[in-house]
């Protein structure tokens, strides 16, 4: 059964802080004062204006492997390292099993994450002071907070002032398809097919226009908390669904319309082991890259 939609403010179940490890002058390149946006290099900044990368995720450890899609901290930290200096504050409002969290961690951001799932914010939480125990360095000290909740009410805790978001939804109802890439596997070993029986999860919502309003308005309110000039990135796939094709990347991009969209990176994956799917009858793709489309509040 579902749960009914609640206004509660999203609970803190984390708020540390932790000292960094500097990075800026200890990288290959020049670093140019005069650069407003982040600590790179010229060589890392060219390097990051590839429009594609290929990111193959590593195998996950045992506690985060519940969770039906886990993102690499490795991507996540190169967005950040792109959008944002050491010091400023990067937001997750589903933030899953703290992948952002730790992303930020490691290149010495402050960080604000919610997850609706109070199981996967455990497992983040856990994450967080783990990697902080093993960190304690001589750095500035930087702040993570986290919250359990729904991202609808971020607004209620988060006041303004984020200097950069990246997030990634879930890819609508697809985890409860039948047959879903790794599902059986997952079912095997006892890992969660899908995030939550929570009706407050857009994973839940059947009807694609609704899902796409409501991400909208989670996506309004996170427009409302950061500083103009801030970035937004969000990972996103394009979806087959039942014969369809429902172009999830173009169709939210027209939604965020009070963004402005600034161009897309394609993620590729390049050890997912490929199906033969119509073969000998039609085309249908192994679908083995992701969208991460870049939007500025301007
Ligand atoms: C694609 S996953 C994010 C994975 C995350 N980037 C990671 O690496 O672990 C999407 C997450 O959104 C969460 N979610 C769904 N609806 C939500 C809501 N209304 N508010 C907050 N989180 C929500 C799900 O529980 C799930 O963990």
């Amino acid at each position: 059964m579902l749960n009914s939609l609640s206004k509660d403010k999203p609970r803190e179940i984390l708020n540390i802080e932790y000292k960094g490890n500097s990075e800026i002058g200890k990288r290959e390149g020049t670093y140019h004062d005069y650069n407003r946006l982040n600590n790179l290099t010229s060589k890392e900044w060219i390097k990051f204006q590839k429009s594609w990368f290929i990111i193959n995720p590593k195998s996950r450890k045992k506690d985060v492997m519940m969770h039906p899609a886990k993102f690499p901290e490795e991507l996540i930290e190169n967005f950040i390292r792109f959008f944002t200096k050491e010091g400023q504050t990067v937001f997750d409002p589903m933030v899953g099993t703290g992948s952002t969290l730790l992303a930020a961690m490691n290149t010495n951001r402050n960080a604000i994450g919610i997850e609706l799932s109070k199981k996967y914010a455990n497992v983040a939480a856990q994450r967080v002071n783990d990697e902080s125990e093993m960190m304690n360095n001589s750095g500035d000290k930087n702040n993570i907070k986290l919250y359990n909740g729904d991202a609808r009410m971020l607004d209620r805790i988060i006041s303004s002032n984020i200097d950069y978001c990246i997030t990634s939804p879930p890819y609508w109802d697809m985890l409860r398809e039948k047959g879903f890439e790794t599902q059986k596997t997952r079912e095997k070993m006892n890992y969660d097919t899908h995030y939550s029986e929570d009706g407050r999860d857009v994973g839940n919502i059947e009807d694609y226009m609704r899902f796409l309003d409501e991400l909208k308005e989670i996506y309004l309110k996170v427009h409302s908390v950061m500083k103009i000039g801030g970035y937004l990135t969000v990972i996103v796939k394009n979806i087959k669904k039942g014969g369809k094709i429902y172009p999830l990347a173009w169709d939210l991009t027209k939604k965020l319309d009070f963004f402005t969209l600034k161009d897309e990176k394609i993620w590729c994956q390049d050890n997912v082991k490929l199906a033969p799917y119509g073969y000998g009858y039609s085309w249908v793709s192994n679908t083995v890259h992701h969208y991460c489309l870049i939007f500025k509040k301007e």
